[in-house]
Parts: structure tokens; C-alpha cells; sequence
């Protein structure tokens, strides 16, 4: 029987992983891993039920009791808790901060671990993550490691709020991703970091298209897949 190929994309918020892996995933067909919303999701339901985040007793628990579901729809995936739709509740700026911080627990790490790796099917996995190729899937087939400046990565944001019609301060947006940047790489366990055997692409100065044929053709090099 074949086994089932991982393509793992890592890389700090902003660098465009969200477009990229969901395109490969529809492309190839193959299941998604956004382990991103999973720590979003835990960080949402400890502030849900009145738990404080720096408690990592509390935080540990509720990860391992974590009733969370992933349900595709026209409009994309959408997360659920405890049955309930909270996709546009986890996808605020303080919802992201919140999962930065409970996912600096190593025993939140380990609690989730599984529940991560239990993605991989056959034919294939996209994952989306921090540490998708060092930690969770250390044996990837392909492992793609994205990244942009924080300034760059600060306006793409500017641009999104504005999209939805939402305002925003640069330089507090700005702080508030080196913030994130800084808490996810220095963590003692699985921090933001390329695995050594990654591509890193710089999508600084790139369009998506040009994100996804560099992708599309190290996917190529590495298995012989053509996209
Ligand atoms: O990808 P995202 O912005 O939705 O992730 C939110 C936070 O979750 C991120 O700041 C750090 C944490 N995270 C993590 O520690 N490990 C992952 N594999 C994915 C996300």
C-alpha cells in the first residue's frame, strides 16, 4: 500500500501559508492540517470558561478535553466548539495572541501531539503550522519553510483589516506581530524554526503565484509529483 505523502508548511503568521496550503490541499486533494486554529480554539475555550491562561494546569486540561471539529462548507473550513461554529471569534488578533500563549506549554504541546498527527490519510497531508517539519511530522516527505519581514508581513495584515473593513494602527499591529514572532521562536519546546533539511522561501518581494509554483516545483524535486 502506498503511504500517505506530508507536505509540511511552517512559518511566522502573515508569510502566506493559509493561501498556499489551502491551494496545494484542493490541488492534491489531500486532507488539511491548520494546527494554527487548534491552538486558537484551546485559547478561546480557557477564556470561555473563566480559566486564566498563564494557569498551564488549567490550560493542560482543557486540552486534553478539547471537543473541537473541522467542517468544510462553500465558504471554507469551519472550526467548531463543543458543536458550536467560533471560526470568526478565533480569527481576531487577540485570539491569536491568546494561542501563542497557551501553546508555549510543553505539556500542551504533548497533550495535542496525536490529535494533530491523527490527520495523516492516504493520499496525502497538507500541514500548516510552527512545527510541522521538526516536531509533529519529523519525517515529512516535503517541508517548506515560509517567511517575510515583520514590516511586510504587518501590511499585508493592514490590508486584510481594511478588506473587512476594519481599522487598524500599524505600529500596534506591528508590535503586536514582533510580540507573537518572538514568544513562538524562543519557546523551549518545538519553536519556530526551520527543520534543517527545509526550503525557505522568502515571500517578502513574492506574489502568491509565484509562492505556489516555487512550491509546486520543490514538490516536484522531492517526489515526483506534478501539480
Ligand atoms: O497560524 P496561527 O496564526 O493561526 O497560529 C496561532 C498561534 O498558535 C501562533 O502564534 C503560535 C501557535 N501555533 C503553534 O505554536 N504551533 C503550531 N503548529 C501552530 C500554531
Amino acid at each position: 500500500m502506498a503511504e500517505a505523502i506530508v507536505i509540511a508548511v511552517d512559518g511566522p503568521s502573515g508569510v502566506g501559508k493559509g493561501e498556499l496550503t489551502k491551494r496545494l490541499a484542493s490541488a492534491l486533494d489531500y486532507e488539511l492540517l491548520d494546527s494554527g486554529a487548534i491552538y486558537r480554539v484551546l485559547g478561546y475555550a480557557v477564556r470561555k470558561a473563566g480559566l486564566a491562561l498563564f494557569d498551564e494546569e488549567s490550560v493542560v486540561q482543557e486540552a486534553k478535553l478539547l471537543n473541537l471539529s473541522f467542517e468544510c462548507l462553500d465558504d471554507g473550513v469551519h472550526v467548531l466548539l463543543n458543536g458550536e461554529d467560533v471560526s470568526s471569534e478565533i480569527r481576531t488578533e487577540e485570539a491569536g495572541n491568546n494561542a501563542s500563549k497557551v501553546a508555549a506549554y510543553p505539556s500542551v504541546r504533548m497533550a495535542l501531539l496525536q490529535r494533530q498527527r491523527e490527520f495523516l490519510k492516504e493520499p496525502g497531508l497538507i500541514a500548516d503550522g510552527r512545527d510541522m517539519g521538526t516536531v509533529v511530522f519529523p519525517k515529512a516527505n516535503v517541508k517548506l519553510f515560509l517567511d517575510a519581514s515583520a514590516e511586510v508581513r504587518a501590511n499585508r495584515r493592514m490590508l486584510q483589516l481594511q478588506q473587512k473593513g476594519k481599522e487598524a494602527d500599524y505600529q500596534k499591529v506591528l508590535a503586536e506581530i514582533k510580540e507573537r514572532d518572538d514568544r513562538d521562536r524562543n519557546r523551549p519546546v518545538a519553536p519556530l524554526k526551520p527543520a534543517d533539511d527545509a526550503l525557505v522561501i522568502d515571500t517578502s518581494d513574492m506574489t502568491i503565484e509565484e509562492v505556489y509554483k516555487t512550491a509546486c516545483d520543490y514538490i516536484f524535486k522531492k517526489t515526483g509529483i506534478r501539480i
